[in-house]
C-alpha cells in the first residue's frame, strides 16, 4: 500500500516509467480499491484501454452532471459497447436541475459556477470514492496552470487516498497519436473545436480557435480554471 509518507518516494520513482506500468502497478496494489473517474474525455479512453490490459472488471465511474453533451452520452455507450469489461457506473447529483433551479438559482452555472460544480461534481465525486482506496484520472500537467506541478502518483490530502495519474506527463501530441492509432470511439466534438469538454452550457465549455489554449473554453470569462474535482 503506498502510504502519505511514501508516495512522493514512489512517484520520483515512477517518473519516468511508461503509462501502462502505472497501471499495472495501480492494479497490482489496490485491486477492486481502485477506481478511474472517466469523464470519456481523450485521455479517459487511453486510460480505459491500458486498464482493459491488465485487469478485468475496469472499475469506472462517469459523475453525470445532467448538463452533458449528447455526443458526450453517445461516447459513453460506444465505449461501454467496446469494452465488455467495463464496468463503468454513472453517479448522479442529489439534486435534480429542477430542484438545483428552486433551490437555488435558474441557470445556477452563469452565476455561480463554483456552486454549480459543488452540487453536480464535487459531492458526487467525494460520495463515490469512499468506497475505494485509490483513484485514477487523465490530468496532464500540459492541460493548465494549476496542473504544472502534477505527479504520476499523489495523496488526495482532502480525502486521504491515492491518486494516479498515469499520463501525467503526456503531450497532447502523445494523447492523439494513442487515439488513433488504437482507434479509440473519441467524442466527435473534438472535431468541432473543442479540445476540453465538460458540461454544455456556453459558458461552462466553448469552443476554442484552431491553435488556441487546450482549457480556454472550459469556464471561459468566469476566472475558474477547475471544477473542484482536483482542488
Ligand atoms: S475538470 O476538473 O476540468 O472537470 P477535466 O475535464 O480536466 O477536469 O478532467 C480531468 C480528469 O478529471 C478526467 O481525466 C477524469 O479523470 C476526471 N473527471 C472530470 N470530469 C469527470 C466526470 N464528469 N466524471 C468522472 N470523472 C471526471
Ligand atoms: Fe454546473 Fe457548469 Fe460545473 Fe457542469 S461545469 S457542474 S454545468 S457549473
Amino acid at each position: 500500500m503506498l502510504t502519505k509518507e511514501n508516495v512522493l518516494q514512489k512517484a520520483l520513482e515512477w517518473q519516468d516509467q511508461d503509462a501502462k506500468y502505472i497501471v499495472e502497478q495501480a492494479t497490482a496494489v489496490y485491486s477492486e480499491k481502485l477506481v478511474l473517474a472517466c469523464s470519456l474525455s481523450v485521455e479517459d479512453l487511453i486510460l480505459i484501454d491500458l486498464l482493459s490490459q491488465v485487469t478485468n472488471p475496469v472499475r469506472a465511474f462517469f459523475l453525470d452532471t445532467d448538463f452533458h453533451f449528447p455526443e458526450t452520452l453517445e461516447t459513453k455507450d460506444r465505449v461501454q459497447k467496446k469494452y465488455s469489461q467495463l464496468d463503468l457506473e454513472t453517479v448522479k447529483p442529489l439534486l435534480t436541475v429542477e430542484e438545483q433551479n428552486a433551490q437555488y438559482a435558474v441557470n445556477l452555472f452563469e452565476s455561480d459556477p463554483g456552486q454549480c460544480c459543488k452540487i453536480r461534481k464535487v459531492e458526487p465525486l467525494n460520495r463515490t470514492l469512499r468506497s475505494y482506496q485509490a483513484w485514477m484520472t487523465g490530468m496532464r500537467r500540459e492541460q493548465a496552470t494549476t496542473r504544472t506541478n502534477l505527479q504520476v502518483v499523489e495523496w488526495d490530502t482532502k480525502r486521504e487516498m491515492v491518486k494516479f495519474n498515469p499520463l501525467a506527463g503526456w503531450t497532447n501530441k502523445q494523447v492523439w497519436a494513442y487515439v488513433l492509432e488504437h482507434q479509440l470511439p473519441y467524442n466527435p466534438l473534438h472535431n468541432q473545436g473543442y479540445p476540453s469538454i465538460g458540461c454544455s452550457p456556453i459558458t461552462c465549455t466553448a469552443p476554442v480557435a484552431a491553435g488556441g489554449d487546450i482549457r480556454a473554453g472550459r469556464w471561459a470569462g468566469k476566472g475558474k480554471v477547475e471544477c473542484g474535482l482536483h482542488t
